[in-house]
């Protein structure tokens, strides 16, 4: 990756100084300043290569260290060798600088100038007989005639800043050519707070380590830089010179970062402190009255003194920290960590309860890596069965389903009493259920511990868990019944969450959004005050979530998913994972398809690379991007897409029954095989009805309504009666205003639809009333209609559903005619065509054949190109 890396983020940086400079009757200068890195040079290399195109003669001169002791030594290739008189040479040197026409000259790194050359620089300016470009960096000195260009006004000077997240996530996606992970570019700017030369490091070393790659399209760095010696002499150089007690400063903030400011003087001292600020390697905030927060000035400070801090080194100065806060108050969370990882990081020995107390802190911060290391070093400790438990449900967190089931069952194997067993069986259940995606192996566990339930008496946890079962495999009913059994008992927080989840996603299903909400909120309750069931509210929210969506309440969906993902943010493991998904589906299911694919491709990746045990999570999540791909038209993406989820997809899992379904059908419906998108959507609904899930049901349905199956009116005006929200009153409309095909009813069902955010269906209902008002010779309205579908699909980021591509298309062909044509359109021969649509060759050929007729056309290649094929 030697080669230049594209100008990024400075568009409006760069028309300033060119206007300046290189156009007729500009200000003749300016200066560009900026911190070490921040790509002063590269933006006046721009500005120079903007003025040669533009016929403008150019000169670059670079002042250097070395050059600077040497009277005008950074003109010395230009100017040659002149007489000992410096007026003179200056003289010379100017008219050496100063070609005939219009000029530009820049002086990369002003600030190095010796005296004699600023002189002459500050003399161009005066005379304006060239336009000039400086760059310097700002904070060092610099020769007075260089300072007075700008302080003086005889120049602008701008004051270059480092790049945004978005900036810089997109030169590394350019550069890399590429998809990069969120969590991957926030990470890459945090480290190089946006400086470009430091990300360059940065992304060339971890790419070449292969820490940085590419996983499922993405590319995904695991967060862990290694310094190679450039960067690490980058980065010493920037720190300059820095006395052993200064170091010491800034390795306490290295290994425990912040820090109090009167603890930091007390392990170093206030005169070390002192010149560290004063060298700009730390920073001060103030936290509170009297007491200000320590940070290192730049993250690379830290990385570099960790990776230099031996092993002996770093467990003295960490038992130092700890032992000196240890002598004060334990304010909050962050406190009760920090001295728990100090006290690990150290030559002390640790204490099991304090670290289990930590970890749950730990984990109620959604710090889930300390959390496991945490609660592992508590449990080695011999912190006990809670502590176990607790390291499988942070496992569990961390998306390490496997790991963490595995915890449970040796658990159970070491003799525990009835009462134990009964709990850590029901939370290892739950954990292979959802994590493992195996209704079945859950099942065995709770039978084989159902004894021991009885015998202590302790059926609560194992009731909540088979609530959980009942909803996962598609009994909301049931769900309902045994979750409404188990809180009715004073419960423990993990499992009543559990129960709960069971009615947050059986109401959903049974389109009891009313009763879903409140469900919902006692599980936030639960999660705002267990740090067991912290990170359950990430769960909850995709299942709230779910239930939204096929409501129809968007807005509640999008509420509800903001709430949420803002903590995720840089929340390893299974929960940024879920973060991405939440923001997909939200964003699929407003018909924003171009974020709701980047968002699922992120999340696959994630699921990949974390090798994470999240099948039901993982399948959902393809299911969606499917969907996204099909309602972008995409049909190949959303096959293969369909293809990868058979892998994943849990058996026995009906949960995941619906969404998997609407994959294949909008998979079909993007390779034109509208037939077996309908029959798939109408499957997908009897299946929903057989059991009980009529919000599910009413989904389905309308998704067979928007590829125009016209028989699903009845169904849907009966279920109007039955579930709660939007949705099926606009799916309702919808459907009876395509059965008799009146086109003002399909454009009422559009706005109904636009009214509560589903776009794409918006835009299905809009097109369907265009080609209804066309085929009745309304040809005024069917083109306002058409307008309108255009607009609505533009909103949806390249929509391409069949319903807008018949309004694309002649409309010369029947629906099975135009199926089959635009089966042969991507290269399927009449015998695939029979095979994938379950007919005879010959009625294949036959379609074909009055298709042909239709069209006047004699051969297959003219047929196809009718709808842009061949
Ligand atoms: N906006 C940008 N887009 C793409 N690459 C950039 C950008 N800015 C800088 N770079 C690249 O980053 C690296 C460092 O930039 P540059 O040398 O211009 O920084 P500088 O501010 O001049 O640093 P110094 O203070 O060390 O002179 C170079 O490889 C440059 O091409
Ligand atoms: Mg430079």
């Amino acid at each position: 990756m030697k080669r230049e890396w594209p100008l990024t983020g400075r568009a409006e940086e760069l028309e300033l100084v060119t206007e300046a400079v290189a156009t007729a009757g500009s200000t003749y200068g300016y200066i560009i300043a900026g911190a070490a890195g921040v790509g002063k040079t590269r933006l006046a290399r721009e500005v120079l290569a903007v003025a040669t195109s533009r016929g403008m003669t150019t000169r670059w001169v670079a002042a250097t260290e070395s050059a600077r002791s040497v009277p005008l030594g950074a003109f010395h290739d230009i100017v040659g060798k002149f007489g000992p008189d410096p007026g003179m040479r200056v003289r010379e040197a100017m008219s050496a600088l100063t070609p005939h026409g219009d000029s530009v000259i820049c002086v990369d790194d002003a600030h190095l100038l010796d005296d004699l050359s600023a002189l002459v620089v500050h003399q161009l300016v005066l005379t304006k007989t060239v336009r000039v470009v400086l760059t310097i960096r700002s904070g060092m000195p610099a020769p007075d005639a260089v300072t007075a260009v700008w302080k003086d006004r005889l120049v602008e000077r701008l004051d270059l800043q480092t790049l945004s997240v978005d900036e810089t996530c997109t030169l590394i996606e350019a550069v890399l050519g590429g998809q990069l992970d969120s969590r991957t570019a926030r990470g890459l700017w945090t480290l190089s707070c946006g400086n470009v030369l430091y990300v360059r490091q940065l992304v060339d070393e971890e790419v070449s380590a292969r820490r940085l790659e590419n996983v499922a399209g993405v590319w995904i760095w695991d967060g862990q830089p290694v310094i190679s010696p450039r960067l690490n002499d980058l980065v010493d150089a920037r720190m300059g010179r820095v006395t052993p007690r200064v170091l010491d400063v800034v390795d306490v903030l290295a290994l425990c970062e912040p820090l109090d400011a009167d603890v930091l003087i007390q392990v170093t001292s206030p005169g070390a402190v002192e010149e560290a600020e004063t060298q700009g390697l730390i920073d001060l905030t103030a936290k509170a009255k009297h007491i200000r927060h320590v940070t290192l000035a730049h993250p690379l400070f830290g990385e570099i003194r960790r990776a230099r801090c031996g092993a002996l080194r770093k467990a003295r100065i960490c038992g130092h920290i700890a032992t000196e806060l240890a002598t004060r108050p334990c304010v909050d969370m962050r406190d009760a960590v920090q001295r728990a990882i100090l006290v690990l990081d150290s030559d002390i020995d640790p204490e099991a309860t304090q670290l289990l107390h930590a970890a749950r802190c730990a984990m109620q911060l959604l710090d889930l890596e300390l959390a496991e290391r945490l609660v592992r070093a508590s449990v080695c400790a011999g912190a006990g069965v809670k502590a176990q438990t607790q390291w499988a449900i942070t496992l569990t967190t961390l998306g390490r389903g496997s790991e963490a089931q595995q915890v449970l069952a040796e658990l159970e194997g070491i003799g525990l009493p009835d009462a134990d067993i009964a709990t850590t069986s029901a939370v290892r259940a739950a954990i292979v259920l959802w994590m493992l995606g195996d209704p079945g192996f859950a099942q065995r566990i709770l039978a084989a511990a159902a004894g021991n339930a009885k015998r202590s008496g302790a059926m609560g946890p194992h009731t909540a868990v088979r609530a959980s079962l009942s909803a996962a495999t598609g009994n909301p009913s049931s769900a309902i019944q045994a979750a409404k059994a188990a809180l009715s008992k004073p419960l423990d927080d993990f499992h009543s969450a559990i129960a709960t989840f069971a009615l947050v996603i059986s109401l959903g299903e049974l389109g009891r959004i009313r009763e879903m909400r409140a469900a919902a909120d006692v599980i936030l309750e639960i999660a705002q005050r267990s740090p067991e069931a912290a990170q359950l509210k990430f769960a909850l929210g995709q299942f709230q979530s779910a239930a939204l969506r096929t409501s129809g309440n968007l807005d509640d969906m999008l509420r509800c998913g903001e709430r949420l993902w803002q903590h995720t943010v840089d929340t390893p493991g299974n929960l940024s994972a879920l973060a991405a998904m939440l923001r997909g589906h939200t964003d699929l299911a407003f018909g924003r398809l171009t974020g709701a694919v980047r968002w699922l491709r992120e999340a696959r990746a994630e699921y990949a690379i974390e090798r994470l045990h999240a099948r039901a999570w993982r399948a959902l999540n393809l299911a969606w991007l499917a969907q996204a791909y099909g309602k972008n038209g995409d049909g190949e993406a959303a096959s293969a897409v369909v293809t990868e989820l058979a892998n994943v997809r849990p058996a026995d899992f009906p949960y995941v029954d619906m969404d998997c379904a609407l994959a294949e059908a909008w998979a079909s419906a993007a390779e034109g095989a509208l037939h077996d998108a309908i029959s798939t959507a109408q499957c997908a609904a009897d299946t929903a009805r057989a059991r009980g899930q009529l919000a599910n049901e009413v989904l389905c349905l309308q998704t067979a309504t928007q590829f125009g199956d016209i028989s699903t009116a009845q169904r849907l005006a009966k279920l109007v009666n039955e579930v709660d929200g939007p949705r099926a009153v606009a799916a309702s409309a919808h459907a009876a205003a395509l059965k008799t095909a009146d086109g003002p009813a399909l454009l009422r069902a559009a706005h109904q639809y636009t009214s509560f955010g589903d776009r794409v269906a918006a835009a299905d209902a809009s097109a369907q009333a265009a080609l209804r008002f066309a085929a009745s010779g309304h040809r005024g309205t069917a083109l306002s209609a058409h307008a309108a579908t255009v607009r609505l699909a533009a909103e949806c980021q390249c929509l391409h559903t069949p319903a807008l591509r018949e309004l694309e298309e002649p409309i010369i062909f029947t629906g099975r005619q135009r199926e089959i044509v635009r089966l042969a359109t991507q290269g399927l021969t009449n015998r695939d065509i029979a095979q994938r649509l379950v007919l005879s060759v010959r009625t294949v050929e036959g379609h074909l054949y009055r298709a042909s007729q239709r069209a006047g056309v004699t051969n297959r290649e003219d047929l196809v190109a009718i709808l842009g094929g061949g």
